[in-house]
Parts: structure tokens; C-alpha cells; sequence
């Protein structure tokens, strides 16, 4: 026969119900105690949070002991109805205090236990901070201005947003010349645009200072072109060199020296004929292509070449433009693509690896 005090047995609630409507003097109040002892002893043994809700249903849950219990109240005797409702409420109330408590107390040994696991040990040795690396483009446009600076060449800058006047007017490019077309311009206003080559250096400088002049102007220019060997912003670096007697062998000779440092003194070179409205006679500097050492390649547009500056001997309009006499003076421009030369110098075959940051690749320069 089950009695009221087996809380384990299955057939307990069933047990106490029978009880509470059979025996009109059956202790609730006994039973009341007894489960109050049992919790308290359960409580002493919660450890893990999960342990602490799983009593919490023991006892409060749908089918939870206690809440049997509040269920029994209706069948008990009316008389002692009020005061063994008092006794439960005042049990829950404890109950439920006790659970918070040892909620707080689980998840304080929980946290401890974290701590004390990852605990730093100082006798490991330190971790290394990544180090960067210099973009390919600023190592070639340092090495280009190093190789220059050492000729004797001065570094000058000028704007990105440029007038049309120096881009294109005062070198020889009127409104309606066709040479414009070479040149996709991004157009900011009807006299201003983004520069579309370093070019316009020469001319402010010019402008500003008397011969003889030999400058170096490195930067960012803009063309409204992409594809695997264009990109709408790439670098250029420009020189100028002017003064009394200076021939196309210079411009050869200086050249030839340059490229040879910037690669090695292997490297095959030709001077192509060429046209600018702002040199003349013009030749563009071709370079083997590395990808396929001449044989031709897409890189190459299958030609075995890739050009790398354009130059040429200034044209005696421009020297007018500035206010020099081309009876006295001449001198010899370039302006060569750094992103050309990094291709060359790294073996990149699309131009623009060099502008997406991707990491990978830049973590390998
Ligand atoms: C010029 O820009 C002339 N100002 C060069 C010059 C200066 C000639 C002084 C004579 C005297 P060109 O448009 O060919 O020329 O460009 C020069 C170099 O810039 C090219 O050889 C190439 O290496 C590079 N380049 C041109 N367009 C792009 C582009 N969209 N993306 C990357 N590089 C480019
Ligand atoms: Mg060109």
C-alpha cells in the first residue's frame, strides 16, 4: 500500500488524491514538511546550472511535486483550507528564492571555472604582430625615383584635378585635336578634369622656372578604361630634362640606363616610333614580355612586347607655350607606367590584382 510520505513512487499523486478525498483528517501540513525536507536536501546538491533547472521542474514544473500539491487544495477540508494554503504559498515563495540563489551560485562556479581554465601563462613565448608589407606599386615608384634622383633628376608633384589648359591645351592638344581621343577623360567641368597623364607637370613647371630643368614627377593619373592591362586610375611617373644641346641620344641613353637598373642589364628593350602631339620626334620604350620571354601571350596582345613609357623629344610649341626660345633650348620628356613595370618586374598578368586588396596577394610581396 502506498502511503503519502513514498513521494517516489509513480503512483504517488494518484496515492495522495485518493487520500485527499478519502480521509477527511490526512496531515497535509505533514506533507508539506516532508517535501520541504526532501528539497532542502536535494538543494545542497545542485551544481551545474542545468542541475538547478531540473529541480526547478521537479518541484515547480506542470507535473512538478509541489505543484501536485497546490492541486490537493481544493479537496482538503475547508476549515483547514486557508492555513495550508498559507503553508504552501510560503513554501513556494522559499522555493523559488532558493532556485534563484542557486542559479547565481551555478553560474558563479561556471565562470570561475572558465577563468581559472584560461588562466595565461607567462612563461609562453609572445605572439608576433603581423608586419606589413610596402604595395608593389610604392616599391616600384620608390625604385623609379631612386634611379632617377641619382641622375640628377628633382621630384616635383602637381594636382590631380587639373585645368584642360595644362592636361591638354598648353601641350600641344587643342579642343578639336584628334589626340584627345586617345585620352578617355573623366570631365569634372567644362575646364577642369582629372589629369589624364603626368604630363601637365612638365608645363607648370616650366611655367615657373627657367632652364636648364631636369624633373621627376610621380602620381596618380585617371582614364575611363579597364581591362586586364588598364585600370581607371594607375600611376605615371614623368621626367623632363632641358637645356642647351640635348639630343635624342640622351633621351636613349638615359632611358636605357634606367630600364637596365629597374630590371637587369639582360633586359631587351626597343624605342618605337611614335606620335604625341607634345614631342617630336616620339618613340614609345617596348619591353620583352616576361610572361612569355617574346613568344606572345595574352599579356602581350600576342606581340611579344609591352610598352612601358611613351617619350620624345619636346616639341618646339610647347617650349613657346612656356615662354621658352626653342632657338636656345631643347630637352626630351617621358612618362612611364609603374604598373606596367611591376607586372614586368612580379610577373602579374592582370593589372588589376593591384587594386582589388585581396591579401593573398599582397601578403606575398
Ligand atoms: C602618355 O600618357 C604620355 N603623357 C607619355 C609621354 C610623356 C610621352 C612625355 C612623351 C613625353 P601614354 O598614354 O602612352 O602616354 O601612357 C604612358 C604609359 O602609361 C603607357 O606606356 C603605359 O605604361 C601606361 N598606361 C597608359 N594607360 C594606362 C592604363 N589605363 N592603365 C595602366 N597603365 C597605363
Ligand atoms: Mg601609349
Amino acid at each position: 500500500m502506498i502511503k503519502p510520505g513514498d513521494l517516489h513512487h509513480a503512483d504517488y499523486k494518484s496515492a495522495v488524491t485518493d487520500w485527499a478525498h478519502n480521509s477527511k483528517d490526512w496531515p497535509m501540513k505533514e506533507e508539506i514538511e516532508k517535501l520541504k525536507v526532501k528539497s532542502e536536501l536535494e538543494l545542497t546538491n545542485l551544481s551545474t546550472e542545468a542541475d538547478v533547472y531540473q529541480f526547478k521542474s521537479r518541484y515547480l514544473g506542470r507535473n512538478g511535486s509541489l505543484t501536485s500539491l497546490i492541486k490537493l487544495l481544493r479537496d482538503v477540508d475547508p476549515q483547514e483550507r486557508a492555513s495550508v494554503g498559507a503553508a504552501l504559498n510560503t513554501f513556494k515563495k522559499e522555493l523559488e528564492e532558493h532556485i534563484e540563489t542557486a542559479l547565481l551560485h551555478a553560474r558563479f562556479t561556471a565562470k570561475n571555472q572558465r577563468i581559472s581554465e584560461s588562466r595565461v601563462d607567462v612563461t609562453l613565448p609572445g605572439r608576433k604582430l603581423p608586419l606589413g608589407s610596402r604595395h608593389p606599386i610604392t616599391t616600384i615608384a620608390a625604385t623609379v625615383i631612386e634611379i632617377f634622383t641619382s641622375l640628377g633628376f628633382e621630384v616635383v608633384e602637381g594636382p590631380e584635378v587639373e585645368l584642360d589648359f595644362f592636361n591638354f591645351e598648353a601641350l600641344n592638344i587643342p579642343k578639336d585635336h584628334p589626340a584627345r581621343d586617345m585620352h578617355d577623360t573623366f570631365y569634372i567641368s567644362e575646364n577642369t578634369l582629372l589629369r589624364t597623364h603626368t604630363s601637365p607637370v612638365q608645363i607648370r613647371t616650366m611655367k615657373l622656372t627657367n632652364p636648364p630643368v631636369r624633373i621627376l614627377c610621380p602620381g596618380k593619373v585617371y582614364r575611363c578604361d579597364s581591362d586586364i592591362s588598364h585600370t581607371p586610375m594607375f600611376h605615371q611617373v614623368e621626367g623632363l630634362m632641358v637645356d642647351e644641346d640635348i639630343s635624342f641620344g640622351d633621351l636613349k641613353g638615359i632611358l636605357t640606363i634606367a630600364v637596365h637598373k629597374i630590371f637587369d642589364e639582360d633586359t631587351r628593350l626597343r624605342f618605337r616610333p611614335s606620335y604625341f602631339p607634345f614631342t617630336e620626334p616620339s618613340a614609345e620604350v617596348d619591353i620583352q614580355c616576361v610572361m612569355c620571354r617574346g613568344k606572345g601571350c595574352r599579356v602581350c596582345s600576342n606581340t611579344g612586347w609591352l610598352e612601358i613609357l611613351g617619350s620624345g623629344m619636346v616639341h618646339p610649341q610647347v617650349f613657346r607655350n612656356v615662354g621658352y626660345d626653342p632657338e636656345k633650348v631643347t630637352g626630351f620628356a617621358f612618362g612611364l607606367g609603374i604598373e606596367r613595370i611591376a607586372m614586368l618586374k612580379f610577373g602579374i598578368n592582370d593589372i588589376r590584382l593591384f587594386f582589388e586588396n585581396d591579401f593573398r596577394f599582397l601578403s606575398q610581396f
